[in-house]
This record gives structure tokens, C-alpha cells and sequence, in this order.
């Protein structure tokens, strides 16, 4: 049932006002458009990622070709903005410091041209979270399309996964057990074609969730990048976006808390990224939802890990594809979903899951038979007031409940330089803590926080131990990992507060990290903290630290989540 005439299209403030559209009218000719080509029709912004310093976006330029057709077979007329692409692997000091800077761009985009509807293209790490966020703020009719999975390689007869391959194979290149000629046959196999890491790392976990939120197309996040699906969603998101011009479904009608919901739980079933923990609060605030970190660790106890991908798991993203993909993980819970969710593909997320089914049932397993009980967990307790995360699913049963002297590392640098030194005193007993890499300190948060098995460990055949910081790690990485300390030691939380021999007791099941020092010295050591000197004093750097929230609140700044009105563009032409 269609809401809206061409006259009703926000694209007509550009092109119908008479005379006055002339110069909008008189660029769409020069661009080699004819006036039935584009007059009355829906625009429809593509938001591409494309970037040849993003590898895994090298094929998003045809994709978005696929887009276009889609769009034009149905009568609208698709537009492609490129935006910033953040490449996982060369973005420094971390993709997460521009995360926020592509959100914003995204929304800019889409609020100063004439656009109506909307696909974004992307799928590495922070490009989801970054583009929907963006287009939820913008609230036009939007659907994510992911830009699916590299290739799968073995390695020495093993499955071997993007980032998780590399990251368990790397104490074995410190210990000398594998040669530099057989690590650059590794390398060549980390990603072996265009396409987002094919584990359950961040990229494989937002897009899941993107869709489990209802923002892709069923099916979309279970598609390797070089599958020719890829293109058969992408124009099928063309032509169903113009309907939602038409129809009017925005983001808003999508993105309950309902669907949040969904989103969490799905993200935990998969044994998902501990990003996900920053990323789906940045995401559901956006959208005017309270879900909280206490929201997710509720979830977390709720419901095990069904998907056996690495790294909670066996398989890669390819086996989990083949063996029903995301719909069919839905399935098996689908007591635990609120299945009459819309989604953008016009139906709910309970229609959109009939007729899935899971094909092998090692690779998504059932509620009685999971891979593990949890996959994320949320400590709190004097290091970490305001809460920090671990994934049990990646991490060593032995070390849930532990308690060790304490290995300080003052920041990024301070790690690099010693962590491999033969002189470091350290067992494996001992808890390794790395400071001055959260939002701010960073800055912008890093992925270090699988801090490595210093040398003098990994040569005894040390393979994990506890680590705490308040950085991120990668969602491809694994170990007894305490990640995103709140709140963070760059602004004097407790973690600054840590000196070397110091205790830390950290307690998984009861949910607890503490720091076994008395009140009053903690008290009497923060009367004696300084800052450090800040990092920028001006540009994007001075935006970002000034505006930053932390962790537990997902990283995002105040004012762009802030759900306050935003004018239209005033059109003077
Ligand atoms: Fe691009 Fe992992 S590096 S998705
Ligand atoms: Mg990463």
C-alpha cells in the first residue's frame, strides 16, 4: 500500500519548485540523465565504502552496480556517494577513532542531497556500526547490504581463519617453531580474496547483527563475498528500497528495542565479537533504546553459543553458510526472539526464517547441545566501576576464577618494547595489565587488548593467561581477555591507579574484578595521579577526545546521539 506520491518525495525540494529547481534539474542533465529518467523517481543514495585501502571492500564498486540495476528496474534513481572506507588493517591509530567521523559523514551525506532512500555499502569491522548509525540519526528508508566473507585456505592440514589463524599460529613463530618462509605462506592465506574476515570476528558478528536487527535482506550476512548471491541481494536491495520510499518504512519503524533485543541475543548464539558490546549500544541508543551493557551480560547468562565458528569454535564463515547461515541459527531460537519484529524486507523476522533449517548440526548447533555456555561476560568492581568485558567462549576455563601479581604496561609503546624482553619478570600467573589505550588514550581505542604471551612464557609452551586493559581486541581474537576497563585509565579510572606487584582477583561467574588493594590507598593514590599531557590540540583528534563517551556507553559522542531535531537543508536555488 503505497503512502507517498512523487510530490511527497523529500528529492522534490531539489527538483520541483519550478524555476527554481533549475540548477538541480539543469546537473542531473549534465550528469547524462534524461528528465524521465530521474523526475518523480525516488533517488536512492548508495553509501559506498569502496576503497583501495580497504581490501576487503574491493568489490563493493560492482556491487554497487548490482544496487543500481535493482533500482532502476523499479523505477527509482540510485546515486552513489563514496565515503570513508576504514580499513581494518591500515587505519591507524584504530579504525575505532573514525568510527564515529564515517557515522557523522554517512548522516551529512544523506541530509544534504537530495536523497530518499538508502543502501549502504559495507562490512569491514566499523564500517556497519559506522553507516547505520549514520542512517539511523537520518531516518530515511535504508538496508545495510554486507559486503559477505573472503575465501576459506587450511594451513599445515588445518581450517585455517582470517586474524584467529594468524593469532594462533603467532606464539609458534615467537617460540621458533615455524619458520619466516611458512609465516609468508600464512599471510598469503589470511584473506585470499575481496571479502570481511571469515570468522565470527567483528565484521561476520555486526553484520549478523544488522540483519537479526531487520536491516539487511534474510540471508544476506551468510554470503561469502565472491558468491554470486551477493550480487542477486544487492539488486534485490535496490528494488526493494524504492518500495520503502514509497511505503515510507524508515529505520524508526524497524529498530525497536524489541529488535535490539533480537540483535543481542543473536549476537551471543553466535559467539559473537566483544565489539559488539561497544558497537550495539552506540546502535541502540541511536535509535532511542536504553539496552545497556547490564542488558547484554543479562543475555549473555540467558543464552549459549550455537554457532561452532571460530573463535569460540571449529568453523569458518563458509561451513556456517552451507550448513543454513544466520536464518537457520534463528531457528534454533526461536523461542527467544521477538519474531513479529518488521524487517526491512517488508515481512517480520519470523516469516523471514520459515523454511530455514540447519543443515549440519556440529556447525549450528541446538540450545541442549551448545558449543559453550557464554559468550560474553560483564565484570565490575573496583578496576572497572562501571563495567568491562571477557568473552568465556574464547577464553581458558582454568583462568575464570584466578588471582595474580600484576605486569604493568603504561601504554602501546611501553608493551612493544618489552613485552619479549628476556628480562620481563612474569609467570604464568601473573596478570598482565595495559593501560592508556581506551577511547581517549588510545587514542580511540585500539585493537591490543590480546595483549601476546610475553617470549620468555610462550618458549615454556604458555599459550594464555590474564590480560586486562581498557582497549578492544579484535572479535578474531581469543584468550582470558578483560577488555574495556570503564572508566578508562586516560582520565584517572582505577586501572591509572594499578602499580606493579599489586593483586588482581578476577572472578567470571560471579561476575566480579577487583583490584585487592584498600579504599584508602586507592584514594590516597588518585590524590596523587596527573594526567597525561593530551593528545591533539586541534582537528578531529580534538573533536573525537572531547566528545567521546566510554566504553559502557559504546563510544559514541553526546551529540550525535542526541535524538534532538535537525533541520532540513534550506534549498536557496
Ligand atoms: Fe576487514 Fe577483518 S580486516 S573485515
Ligand atoms: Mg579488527
Amino acid at each position: 500500500m503505497t503512502k507517498k506520491s512523487a510530490d511527497d518525495l523529500r528529492s522534490r525540494r531539489w527538483f520541483g519548485s519550478g524555476p527554481k529547481s533549475t540548477e538541480h534539474t539543469a546537473h542531473a542533465l549534465q550528469a547524462g540523465y534524461s528528465r524521465e529518467e530521474f523526475e518523480g523517481r525516488p533517488m536512492i543514495g548508495i553509501i559506498n565504502t569502496w576503497s583501495d585501502m580497504n581490501p576487503c571492500h574491493a568489490h563493493l564498486r560492482e556491487r554497487a552496480e548490482s544496487v543500481k540495476r535493482g533500482v532502476w528496474q523499479a523505477g527509482g534513481f540510485p546515486v552513489e556517494l563514496p565515503a570513508m572506507s576504514l580499513g581494518e588493517g591500515y587505519v591507524k591509530p584504530s579504525s575505532m577513532l573514525y568510527r564515529n567521523f564515517l557515522a557523522m559523514e554517512t548522516e551529512e551525506l544523506l541530509r544534504c542531497h537530495p536523497i530518499d532512500g538508502v543502501i549502504l555499502l559495507g562490512g569491514c569491522d566499523k564500517t556497519t556500526p559506522a553507516l547505520l548509525m549514520g542512517a539511523i540519526s537520518m531516518d530515511l528508508p535504508t538496508i545495510y547490504c554486507p559486503a559477505g566473507f573472503t575465501m576459506g585456505a587450511t594451513f599445515r592440514g588445518e581450517r585455517f581463519g582470517s586474524g584467529t589463524g594468524a593469532f594462533r599460529w603467532a606464539p609458534e613463530l615467537v617460540a621458533g617453531n615455524l619458520s619466516l618462509d611458512e609465516w609468508q605462506t600464512l599471510e598469503q592465506k589470511i584473506w585470499s580474496s575481496p571479502g570481511t574476515c571469515n570468522v565470527m570476528g567483528t565484521a561476520s558478528t555486526m553484520t549478523a547483527l544488522a540483519e537479526a536487527m531487520g536491516m539487511s535482506l534474510p540471508g544476506a550476512s551468510s554470503v561469502p563475498a565472491m558468491d554470486s548471491r551477493g550480487h542477486q541481494l544487492a539488486a534485490a536491495a535496490g528494488r526493494r528500497v524504492v518500495q520503502m520510499v514509497w511505503d515510507d518504512v524508515k529505520p524508526s519503524d524497524i529498530l525497536t528495542d524489541q529488535a535490539i533485543i533480537n540483535a543481542a541475543r543473536i549476537s551471543v548464539a553466535l559467539g559473537g565479537s566483544t565489539n559488539a558490546a561497544i558497537h550495539l549500544i552506540a546502535l541502540a541508543r541511536r535509535a532511542g533504546s536504553a539496552f545497556s551493557l547490564e542488558d547484554f551480560d543479562a543475555i549473555g547468562r540467558q543464552i549459549p553459543v550455537l554457532a561452532n565458528v571460530q573463535p569460540s569454535g571449529t568453523y569458518i564463515m563458509h561451513e556456517f553458510s552451507d550448513a543454513g547461515g544466520l536464518p537457520a541459527l534463528m531457528t534454533q531460537l526461536s523461542d527467544h526472539l521477538h519474531l513479529d519484529c518488521m524487517t526491512v524486507a517488508g515481512t517480520t523476522l519470523g516469516e523471514n526464517i520459515q523454511g530455514a533449517r540447519v543443515v549440519d548440526k556440529d556447525v549450528i548447533r541446538s540450545l541442549d547441545n551448545p558449543v559453550a555456555t557464554e559468550a560474553l561476560a560483564v565484570l565490575k568492581g573496583n578496576l572497572a566501576p562501571n563495567g568491562c568485558v571477557i568473552k568465556p567462549s574464547a577464553a581458558s576455563a582454568h583462568l575464570m576464577q584466578h588471582r595474580g601479581r600484576v605486569v604493568i604496561f603504561e601504554d602501546a609503546d611501553d608493551l612493544a618494547a618489552r613485552i619479549h624482553s628476556p628480562d620481563l619478570e612474569v609467570d604464568e600467573n601473573s596478570v598482565l595489565v595495559l593501560r592508556n589505550v581506551g577511547p581517549q588514550g588510545g587514542p580511540g581505542m585500539a585493537e591490543n587488548g590480546m595483549i601476546p604471551i610475553p617470549k620468555v612464557l610462550a618458549e615454556k609452551g604458555v599459550r594464555d593467561m590474564v590480560r586486562i586493559s581498557d582497549a578492544r581486541m579484535s572479535g578474531t581474537s581469543f584468550g582470558t581477555c578483560v577488555l574495556h576497563v570503564s572508566p578508562e585509565s586516560w582520565i584517572g579510572g582505577p586501572l591509572a591507579l594499578v602499580r606493579e606487584g599489586d593483586e588482581i582477583e578476577l572472578d567470571v561467574p560471579n561476575r566480579t574484578i577487583h583490584l585487592c588493594v584498600s579504599d584508602g590507598e586507592l584514594e590516597a593514590r588518585k590524590a596523587d595521579w596527573t594526567p597525561r599531557a593530551p593528545h591533539y590540540q586541534r582537528g578531529w583528534g580534538l573533536l573525537f577526545s572531547q566528545n567521546v563517551n566510554q566504553a559502557h556507553e559504546g563510544c559514541d559522542f553526546d551529540i550525535l546521539s542526541s535524538r534532538a531535531p535537525t533541520p532540513e537543508p534550506k534549498i536557496h536555488g
